[in-house]
């Protein structure tokens, strides 16, 4: 649900999809307490923008930012790849992993270097994952990134 913003727009669609999500809570009767929690989570997911304002904000902060995947390329033309989908196409698996223990929370990537440089994942998810950092903090957790078994972050 928090990307639905995207149906109107993909600039700015963490806040029109807030507002679109309220509409639809609202009229399925939930709590406007509830309601609140849920839409200040939708409106800051986008790094543009975002911030861990409550738990659930920093919960869907870590699962979207961590959410990336070959699969999620739609472009079949490896040729007319941009850096986004070389990005995620070269992204063999990603978890993301939350050790009690410890109160860390991983992402562990795994990524074909054949096909894309790790400096280049840098380039465009340095700011997701400086996010992922303060929205692992506000949850009193510690974040760390791994990248072909070696941690970056
Ligand atoms: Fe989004």
């Amino acid at each position: 649900m928090h990307d639905i913003g995207n149906v109107v727009n993909r600039v700015d669609h963490a806040q029109s999809g807030a507002i679109m999500a309220f509409r639809i809570l609202d009229k399925m009767g939930m709590e406007v307490s509830e309601i609140a929690t849920i839409i200040s989570a939708i409106g800051n997911h986008d790094e543009s923008t975002a911030v861990p304002v409550n738990e659930v904000a920093a919960a869907l902060i870590l699962a979207d930012k961590s959410d990336v995947r070959r699969s999620r390329v739609r472009n079949r033309d490896i040729a007319s790849f941009d850096i986004h989908d070389r990005v995620n196409y070269s992204v063999e698996s990603s978890d993301l992993i939350l050790i009690k223990d410890t109160k860390d929370i991983i992402i562990d990537l795994k990524i074909d270097t054949n096909m894309f440089a790790v400096m280049d994942y840098f380039e465009i998810f340095l700011g997701r994952m400086l996010l992922c950092r303060r929205a692992a903090n506000y949850l009193k957790l510690r974040f760390k990134l791994v990248i072909n078994g070696v941690e970056l972050l």
